[in-house]
């Protein structure tokens, strides 16, 4: 892949670990000015010290973020708005999906973190930085999903159990927002016609996650994702999907798609297309976002 983004901003939420981290070492070896967005600054330090030292590229930042936090989130998008004057593509690739959650855990603003996290956080994040990404079209907003999502065909967005109030796992938890993130880059894609933003969503696969991950875990689930590692791919296999929706200069004008692994729009579960629902999900989205229509 020999593109050049030597004059293109990036921001890469969750870039301290797996797919993220990898996303972010290619494509600041594509020359792009790369945001690293993490939750912990220690971590996140780390992060940029092996991404600079992977991409000799200097052309790396780290900022503080907490997508489970709005405030947080607010002060990210005004702390980068007076640091940088364009944003060509903004890759929402964190995500909480925490075992060790028991039943549903409210966020200081009132909302179950997983949803908090995986959702209502990219969809202010978006907000706050949707008129830089119109000002410096043509430019590309990416989410990401899971193709777990197979495994629930008639999965819907259960608009009584948003918040885990009916029933609670962190699985259903996740990939009820996971559905929810395919819904909102389907209504942000139409909402975006004729803005030259783009917006499309990754499949992601099963992806390797690093041992040192892991730790937290009871011995029998780290057993269980070390079978499922042997057949996994490798973050850096995945994130050449990121890098392609981020890059390619064939989908720069494809908007509102699902991509697979290897960069094939595929279809999302049947019920992720119902236009009824995605605006529902919107109207709850800017309500749970604390965002004035
Ligand atoms: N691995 C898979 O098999 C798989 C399958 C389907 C989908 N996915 C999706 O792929 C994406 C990347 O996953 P991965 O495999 O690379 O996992 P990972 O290595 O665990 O990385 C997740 C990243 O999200 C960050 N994060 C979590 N909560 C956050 C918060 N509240 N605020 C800011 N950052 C937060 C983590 O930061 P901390 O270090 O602070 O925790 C970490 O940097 C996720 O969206 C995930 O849902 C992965």
């Amino acid at each position: 892949m020999a593109y050049n983004l030597d004059q293109k901003t990036v921001i890469i939420t969750g870039a301290n670990s797996g797919i993220g981290k990898a996303a972010a070492i290619q494509l600041a070896q594509l020359n792009a000015t790369v945001v690293l967005a993490c939750r912990s600054l220690d971590r996140g330090a780390k992060a940029l010290a092996d991404v600079k030292s992977a991409s000799h590229s200097e052309k790396i930042e780290l900022m503080q973020v907490d997508l489970s936090s709005q405030a947080s989130i607010r002060r990210f998008a005004e702390n980068y708005q007076c640091r940088h004057d364009r944003l060509d593509v903004l890759i929402h690739n964190a995500a909480n999906f925490d075992h060790t959650l028991a039943k549903p855990t409210l966020t200081a603003d009132g909302v179950e973190t997983i949803l908090a996290t995986n959702h209502v956080g990219v969809f202010l994040m978006t907000h706050l930085l949707l008129e830089m990404l119109r000002n410096s079209a043509p430019s590309r907003i990416i989410t990401v999903a899971s193709k777990g999502l197979l495994l629930y065909p008639f999965l819907d967005i259960e608009f009584d159990n948003l918040q885990g109030e009916r029933k609670f796992s962190t699985q259903h938890a996740y990939y009820h927002s996971k559905l929810a993130q395919i819904m909102y880059t389907y209504a942000l894609a139409e909402r975006l016609q004729g803005t030259g933003v783009t917006v499309n969503c990754v499949q992601v696969t099963n992806v390797a996650i690093p041992e040192e991950r892991l730790t937290h875990l009871p011995a029998w689930m780290r057993k269980v994702y070390a079978l499922k590692r042997r057949m996994s791919i490798t973050p850096e296999q995945q994130a050449q999907t990121y890098v392609y929706l981020a890059a390619a200069p064939e989908v720069q004008e494809i908007t509102g798609g699902y991509w697979d692994e290897n960069n094939q729009q595929v279809r999302s579960n049947r019920k992720s297309y119902n236009r009824q629902t995605q605006e529902r999900l919107w109207a709850e989205s800017e309500r749970l976002a604390g965002i004035q229509r």
